[in-house]
């Protein structure tokens, strides 16, 4: 139930602290240890490469947990949009590992996919929030979400809640293959919960980004490097979905070669700024469509940050800043939606789970 709040995507946006807690109970041992299954590690030992599979909000957080097996695992990763793969076979190797991200583990495209990969004698993994979905049932393995219902069409909790599993995956596959990671993951998803915490308890920060940036504009463009280029996807899923303003997220470095022509006097342009190797990248990027007329709307991270950024955020390990840096844009889209007076819990034309193909 939503209790006091008035939609259901604002309370499940406030439970996303708990819910990295949560997480990272669920995975711990008696010891306070990350651990997964046995047989989910082998899985994964065994793999050559790794496909993962997913639509929509569950799609951009496989972007980013290609990121964390890759960086972390040191397991080759591609991230496929599931409507496509299945028509679109790319050459497979020996010993592939599909991997299924969804959060009602109901989503018919990613069916489609676990079906034919089933024929071919390949292993599967669904990571959903629903035990005993279809894909969980199908897959030869799960992992659990524990993102609690999610009942707002708009994804929120779900995709932090994959984004943790993902990052705890990564680390506990690295342990077994003897990698080294330098840092402490518990603690750092304890300090993410209270980064994403700070960001919530600021809402009224993120609800005068949306009347200033946001109140009567047709477009938006999001923009980011390496990790933000794939926040960016998400918060200009959630923007254009809940408040109906047309918003896309793109490479800070590829607007220039084409879509700044669509940058006129005042398009708001919301940049992410939270990657120390790309940050003078992405200032540059900034001034660009500042020259030709754009309102920028720069989310940085502490140690980052410039005179002017609209938005600060808390440090955290750079791997994990996707988890707090698309909190803002998760709120910057329900003020927006709201402002709008938009259905934020029911947007139009869609649904939940998306059970045809
Ligand atoms: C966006 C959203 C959708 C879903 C997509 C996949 O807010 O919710 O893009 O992410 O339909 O759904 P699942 O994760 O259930 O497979």
């Amino acid at each position: 139930e939503k209790g006091t709040y008035p939609h259901y995507m604002l309370k499940e946006i406030d439970e996303q602290p708990a819910v990295m807690r949560k997480i990272i109970q669920a995975y711990q041992d008696e010891n306070d240890k990350l651990v997964i299954q046995p047989e989910i590690l082998d899985a994964l030992q065994e793999a050559d490469r790794i496909h993962i599979i997913a639509a929509g909000t569950s799609y951009h957080a496989g972007l980013i947990g290609k990121e964390y097996l890759e960086k972390m695992a040191g397991i080759p990763v591609e991230v496929h949009v599931s409507s496509e793969f299945g028509y679109n076979m790319p050459l497979l190797s020996e010993k592939p590992l599909f991997i299924f991200i969804s959060q009602s583990g109901e989503t018919a495209d990613s069916r489609q996919v676990l079906v034919k990969i089933k024929e071919l004698g390949h292993t599967s993994l669904t990571i959903t929030n629903v035990a005993g979905s279809t894909l969980s049932r199908e897959a030869d393995h799960t992992l659990l979400l524990y993102a609690g219902p999610e009942i707002a069409v708009a994804s929120t909790k779900a995709y932090t809640a994959q984004l943790a599993v993902l990052s705890i995956l990564a680390a506990v596959t690295a342990e077994a293959r003897g990698i080294k990671l330098g840092f402490d993951l518990v603690q750092e998803l304890g300090i993410v919960a209270n980064a994403i915490q700070a960001q919530i308890d600021a809402k009224e920060e993120m609800e005068q980004i949306a009347s200033e940036f946001l109140s009567t504009t047709r477009n938006c463009f999001f923009i980011g490097r390496v990790m933000d280029y794939f926040v960016g996807l998400e918060g200009a899923l959630k923007l254009k979905e809940i408040s109906y303003i047309q918003a896309e997220g793109f490479a800070g470095g590829e607007l220039k070669h084409g879509t700044i022509a669509l940058i006129e006097e005042g398009t708001p342009v919301i940049a992410l700024a939270t990657q120390e190797a790309v940050n003078l990248n992405i200032r540059g990027n900034v001034k660009e469509v500042a020259a030709r007329g754009a309102n920028p709307c720069i989310i940085s991270m502490e140690g980052l940050q410039e005179a002017g950024d609209s938005l600060v955020l808390p440090k955290v390990h750079e791997l994990l800043s996707p988890l707090v840096a698309v909190i803002p844009l998760q709120l910057i889209s329900y003020f927006a939606a709201l402002h709008r007076d938009c259905d934020v819990d029911k947007p139009r034309n869609l649904a939940k789970s998306v059970t045809v193909e």
